[in-house]
């Protein structure tokens, strides 16, 4: 971090107090943290790289960006991943549900270098795919901190997961329950439950889960079968604004718990999933007051006899560790009257920014023209599909100074992008990844 006089940051904008040569006087030159080298060449300053604020942007990633485009390596889009943030997001999850185990779900960014370094930190892994399991197996770690949560599994998958240690494994129905027990004998199982999404941008729906009332019939059909009839989980929907949402699946789980207790089948775990929030361009709460409000509902639901915890974060994870550096490939209007302009960016929905669908996930876009005026844009991708758009029914402002050729900063994105991107749609390539 370096300290910079006269310079301030707001929410990822520094503005850098310089003193105008031709009027005099102190002004303002607001500038994205992307763009205050470019700031220091214009007003002649030595300025050395920026703090960070609380956008994605550090000094390690403005760093190697710099670099690779000092080398000219910058021909394509790719996202930096700052492992200082990913292990600062694990301590925080750790110190702020210090009873609860943490499962980092492998989905949200499999690079080995994430794995590797959340493996030293103490993680254990929630996985879907034997793929998945591998990956995290390459790390070191024994097979008793893996889950394979995935509640849709191939038979043989489940038999080589258990072939290579693998004993924790998701089920919502009775059907996988019995692949389970012919598969991973005596393995231990947890019942996922339905929960409707509300208050999440990025709802999970009605695919995984059973209605709460159908999981004590689950869950005595595997102990009758010899498996060990573990616990619950649910998933709140991803990017779940409202720490409050856990509450009622507590209060399910609560009940599913005395239910089973009452057949003779006492459940030890609840997994709260995952749901933790990353910054886009809305405010989040703090990881503080998800820990709060769960605990609160954990002591209303279950009192004095709180089960093994454990949590599942994905996005809270490792979202803000990253940035896209994209570059726009094309800007144009539709008709001389045209109100808005059409900008075209080298990334898109197929080669890494997938959750933009149904615009639900906003992402911050930072230019070298921020603070400048702005104006209504369509963003759209670079291939031949008309769906690879990817703000239109509420256009994104930018600079109307954005020019063909710019490079902009696509902040918040180190969860689900690399791993959302096609192998060569139209002939891009996936999306490059670097974890620094
Ligand atoms: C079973 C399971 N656990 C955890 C996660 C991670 O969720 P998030 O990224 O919202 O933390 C997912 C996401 O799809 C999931 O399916």
């Amino acid at each position: 971090m370096v300290s910079l006089p006269n310079t301030s940051v707001f929410g990822g904008v520094y503005v850098l107090r310089v003193a105008s040569p031709t009027r005099g006087r102190m002004h303002d030159c607001h500038l994205t943290s992307f763009s205050l080298p470019h700031a220091a060449r214009r007003t002649g300053q030595s300025v050395a790289l920026a703090t960070k604020g609380d956008a994605a942007m550090t000094d390690r990633i403005q760093d190697f960006l710099r670099d690779r485009r000092a080398k000219g390596l910058d021909t394509g889009p790719c996202v930096v991943v700052d492992l200082e943030v990913v292990r600062e997001n694990y301590n925080n999850f750790a110190k702020t549900l210090p009873d609860t185990r943490v499962f980092y779900a492998v989905k949200a960014n499999p690079d080995p270098k994430v794995l590797d370094l959340l493996a030293r930190l103490g993680s254990c892994f929630d996985t879907a795919s034997v793929v998945e399991i591998t990956q995290v197996l390459a790390t070191g770690v024994s097979p008793d901190r893996l889950s394979y949560g995935n509640t849709i599994k191939k038979e043989r998958d489940i038999a080589k997961a258990y072939e290579l240690g693998v004993r924790l494994f998701a089920v919502d129905c009775e059907a996988e329950v019995e692949k389970i027990a012919r598969a991973a004998p005596g393995s231990k199982v947890f019942c996922r439950i339905l929960c409707n999404g509300e208050g999440a941008e990025w709802p999970l729906s009605r695919k995984f889960g059973c209605a709460p009332e159908m999981a004590p019939q689950v869950l005595e059909h595997a102990h009758r079968l010899g498996l060990n009839a573990y616990g619950i989980s649910f998933h709140v929907g991803s990017q779940q604004r409202n720490p409050r949402m856990w509450d009622a699946a507590l209060a399910s789980s609560a009940g599913i718990f005395r239910d089973l207790a009452e057949r003779g089948i006492n459940l030890q775990m609840v997994n709260l999933g995952g749901g933790f929030p990353t910054k886009y361009l809305k405010n989040v709460p703090a990881v503080k007051a998800y820990g709060q409000a769960i605990f609160r509902s954990l002591r209303k639901h279950f009192g004095n006899r709180i089960p093994e915890t454990i949590i599942e974060p994905g996005r809270g994870m490792v979202g803000n560790a990253g940035i896209i550096e994209a570059e726009v490939v094309l800007i144009s209007k539709k008709s001389a009257d045209d109100k808005v302009k059409w900008v075209y960016l080298d990334i898109g929905k197929f080669n890494g920014l997938a959750e933009t669908m149904d615009e639900m996930i906003r992402y911050p876009i930072r230019t070298e023209f921020d603070g400048g005026p702005v104006e209504a844009c369509v963003i759209a991708g670079p291939t031949c599909d008309s769906v690879d758009v990817l703000y239109e029914k509420e256009p994104y402002l930018l600079p109307v100074s954005l020019e063909i050729g710019s490079k902009v900063l696509i902040e918040g994105t180190g969860a689900y992008t690399t791993t959302y991107s096609a192998v060569e749609f139209n002939g891009f390539p996936p999306l490059q990844s670097f974890c620094i």
